[in-house]
């Protein structure tokens, strides 16, 4: 499906999903991301669990995603600086084992501020797909890249990645498809639904093709939790603009200050839980359903796990993926790892 959007023009649609003659596409996107009808099926879902949920996507609209870039400069916030530095430090590395003519597909781009570190040393690459769920930061980020990058192919895809996506085949320069999924974003999937993740993208490179994965490391929970409970309140800022964006989108009327968000280590499941947290005992209406909340009564947003080494390659086995190669930081707070389909699977 493609829809318009404000920042496309119709005119730059095709229906293959917008790759002109040169491949370069300012402003062209496919569209496969939710609508208003599927997030509120999915927040009435959520809201009907024992335990009130709201899938973590629905953080990431415009202000939220925005929010979120703030998080990654943080001074707490370890694993952006964290990941950029083992990029930078073993990128070359990397380009090695990944090859030439790389089609390079990324998973919740965002920003894309990991991208140019690995396109600047990958020989020749043959595309770079950007795969986003914020249609303003997937453009603005396809475009910069675009700009900068005019001899590779940028095809952005507006999508939900747990969902299937098509990505067109770039014969003749392809020679193997990556999938790039930085900033630890595979533990803040539930472990059954990281292996389904991990299994997708094994599915979508096929034999032959990798995956460049972010993964945070379990360490001592004094450095996790102000890393997801800030001082300065933009962790809180972020989860709760999903009050104010179900408000504007679902037309519900929940009171953000009768809400408060709650951020934790569970050392049961290896995870940092955020939460919002509601202030009293209250009903809330959302598309004319009522909820009704027990003072103390959490919506979880979203959980962010921790592995070890070994946990992850057990995860990775589940989805027929080998760890390949593993490049941390001296601290060992954080790793990049380059994962290949085994043998017999595609
Ligand atoms: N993948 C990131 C992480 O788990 C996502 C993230 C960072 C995040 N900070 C957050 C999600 C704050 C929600 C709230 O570290």
């Amino acid at each position: 499906m493609i829809r318009k959007d404000d920042n496309v023009q119709l005119d730059e649609i095709s229906e293959e999903g917008l790759v002109s003659e040169d491949g370069v596409v300012p402003g062209g996107v496919t569209d496969v991301s939710p609508d208003r009808d599927e997030f509120l099926a999915d927040v009435l879902a959520g809201l009907k669990n024992p335990q009130k949920s709201v899938p973590a996507k629905y953080l990431y609209d415009r202000k939220g995603s925005r929010l979120f870039d703030r998080i990654c400069g943080l001074d707490e916030y370890y694993p952006t600086r964290t990941e950029i530095e083992i990029m930078q430090d073993y990128v070359h590395e990397m380009a090695d084992v990944l090859g030439r003519g790389c089609v390079i597909v990324e998973y919740g781009s965002g920003s894309s501020t990991k991208t140019p570190i690995l396109l600047d040393a990958l020989e020749s690459p043959a595309a770079y797909v950007p795969v986003d769920i914020c249609m303003e930061h997937l453009t603005e980020a396809a475009e910069e890249l675009s700009r900068d990058y005019p001899g590779i192919a940028v095809h952005p895809i507006c999508a939900d990645f747990t969902q299937d996506f098509d990505v067109p085949s770039f014969a003749p320069h392809e020679r193997r498809r990556v999938a790039y999924f930085p900033g630890s974003t595979i533990g803040n999937f539930p472990p059954a639904k990281a292996v389904a993740c991990l299994q997708s993208m094994a599915d979508l490179v096929g034999p032959g093709g990798g995956v460049l994965i972010g993964v945070d490391l379990k360490k001592d929970p004094a450095i996790l939790e102000p890393a997801y409970d800030d001082c300065e309140g933009v962790t809180r800022d972020f989860t709760m603009n999903l009050l104010t964006r179900m408000n504007r989108e679902l037309g519900s009327d929940f009171r953000p200050d009768a809400f408060r968000f709650k951020s934790f280590w569970n050392e049961t499941d290896g995870r940092i839980e955020m939460h919002i947290e509601s202030c009293c005992e209250q009903t809330v209406r959302i598309n004319g359903c009522v909820t009704s909340f027990k003072e103390s009564e959490t919506i979880h947003t979203e959980s962010s796990h921790k592995f070890s080494l070994s946990q992850f390659a057990e995860i990775a086995a589940s989805a027929n993926l080998n760890v390949d190669r593993v490049w941390s930081d001296d601290k060992n707070l954080f790793s990049v790892q380059y994962l290949t389909v085994v043998n017999g699977s595609c």
